[in-house]
């Protein structure tokens, strides 16, 4: 971040700056003569806008324009600046030539988050990709917020609503499975992830993620807890809560949520930072939120795990520093723990997760926060892993899975992500732990909460209000 000086004539808009910056710790305000040399958009823009609008331009365009988006109106915010809202005047700092580059430069971040703008596209039963055409078979409708999706052996679908229910989807028919406990049905919380124990087949455990309330001084506190549970029939019995993050906390959101196994018996567990990133994430005593958790399936801890308490005992967390992280899912590859989680504003990422790292939050970011504010204007650190791909803008990504098998040949090897916020189904194309190539798929289709593959290997997206539906993606020859 470049440091500037401030004349006295602009004290009065740096205390809107201030102001602007709310108490993140501000740096700078500017005025600097003119430059000498013209210099390029992007480099006047990492020296004279970063400071405030984050050093990822793509980022600051992903906002509701207030001022208009064309490039006159970019140009007249710049030279003219909205003093009193905290934007300083560029008038005397750049020259005509430097201001129109910038508004184009601005322009094309703006291009880029157009093209997530298909919500007047018509939904069909029928999808064109690029390679593939895909007809959505309707496996259940009626569901208010499927959260997570889970396949018994026989092929029957285990679904969660938020709400608090969870649902056998038979032969297309809903059938409800009672003896799930209370859940605080608020903000992003309810009844979240679902998982099947490794050996369903021989102990029927099922396991499930919930906002766990708690009264405490009058005030109702929550966490994300996990419970094994026994499936028998459509009854859920001998619940156990095999795992609480602690501590609780007063606000309803960033639960976090996924459960994955691995092909060794490990259950891990995302937890959000529950919205206080501050005291959370970077914290490893005595705090389990923001953090990506491993245990038995019993709930004991893996003596190996790669933290440790002040009495030497091992704890769950097996690594640090993520914001919301709600998917999980096993490379089936690689055998690496891939993540992805909920950033800031433009910072939404997909981590390789790997036992004692540091996934930076908060003093890394490569977003901003929603009201434009800068986090850090760090996107790297040393002893930070970095994300391996991150999303300008943000997509909200939700479920997501690896598509092996023949079902769908030409996007077999990649990784299909949910995209909460712009309603469509993203494909990863891979090499090794690379994005290659992204598309759109199902574009306009609805929030997509979760995408899993069948055992006989069909994808099945579920997808809230109003389709409130789940679908089976059948490949059209
Ligand atoms: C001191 C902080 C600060 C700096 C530095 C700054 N801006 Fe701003 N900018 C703001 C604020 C605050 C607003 C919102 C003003 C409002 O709400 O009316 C804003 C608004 C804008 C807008 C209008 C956005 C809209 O919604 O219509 C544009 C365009 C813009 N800035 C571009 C720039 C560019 C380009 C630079 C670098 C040359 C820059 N800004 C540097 C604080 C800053």
């Amino acid at each position: 971040m470049k440091k500037f000086i401030v004349p006295g004539a602009l004290l009065a808009a740096l205390a809107v700056s201030f102001a602007f910056k709310g108490n993140e710790g501000y740096t700078a305000v500017k005025a600097l003569p003119k430059n000498t040399v013209e210099k390029t958009p992007a480099e006047n823009y990492a020296n004279y806008c970063a400071s405030c609008h984050g050093e990822k331009m793509d980022a600051f365009t992903d906002r509701q324009w207030k001022h208009g988006s064309d490039a006159k109106d970019l140009v007249v915010s710049i030279k003219k600046g909205w003093v009193n809202e905290g934007m300083p005047a560029f008038e005397k700092t750049f020259t005509n030539k430097e201001v129109e580059e910038l508004a184009a430069y601005i322009k094309k971040g703006i291009q880029n988050v157009a093209t997530f703008n298909f919500d007047s596209e018509p939904v069909t039963g029928t999808f064109k990709s690029e390679k593939l055409t895909v007809k959505l078979d309707t496996v259940a409708t009626g569901l208010d917020i499927t959260w997570g999706m889970a396949f018994l052996p026989d092929g029957n679908l285990l679904v969660t609503e938020r709400g608090g229910k969870i649902y056998r989807i038979a032969n297309k028919n809903k059938q409800e499975i009672t003896g799930v406990p209370e859940v605080l049905n608020e903000g992003q919380g309810g009844l979240l992830d679902i998982a099947l124990s490794p050996k369903f087949k021989t102990d029927n455990l099922v396991y499930f993620s919930y906002s766990k309330p708690k009264k405490e001084n009058g005030k109702t506190l929550a966490t994300t807890a996990v419970i094994a549970a026994k499936l028998q029939g459509n009854e859920l019995v001998n619940q156990k809560i095999i795992f609480e993050a602690l501590p609780y906390a007063p606000t309803r959101h960033h639960y976090g949520s996924r459960l994955v196994f691995d092909d060794k018996g490990y259950l891990f567990i995302s937890v959000g930072e529950r919205g206080n990133e501050q005291q959370n994430p970077q914290q490893l005593n005595d705090n389990q939120l923001g953090k990506i958790h491993r245990i038995n399936a019993d709930g004991s801890l893996p003596a190996d795990n790669p933290f440790k308490d002040k009495n030497g005992k091992p704890t769950s967390i097996y690594c640090y520093g993520n914001r919301n992280p709600q998917s999980l899912a096993f490379n089936p590859w690689t055998n690496d723990l891939w993540e992805t989680e909920h950033g800031p504003r433009g910072g939404d990422e997909i981590n390789i997760i790997k036992p004692a790292k540091n996934y930076g939050w908060p003093k890394t970011s490569y977003g901003i926060n929603y009201n434009g504010t800068t986090i850090t204007d760090k996107a790297t650190a040393p002893g930070i892993t970095d994300p391996i791909l991150y999303w300008l803008p943000s997509i909200a990504p939700s479920g997501m899975v690896f598509v092996t098998g023949d079902k769908y040949s030409p996007w077999k090897g990649a990784l299909l992500v949910g995209s909460l916020r712009f309603k469509y189904l993203n494909l990863c194309y891979l090499n090794g732990n690379k994005v290659v190539k992204e598309e759109k798929l199902l574009k306009n289709i609805g929030r997509v909460r979760d995408v899993r593959q069948a055992p006989d290997g069909y994808i099945y997206v579920a997808v809230e209000k109003p389709a409130s539906a789940i679908y089976r993606l059948v490949p059209v020859k």
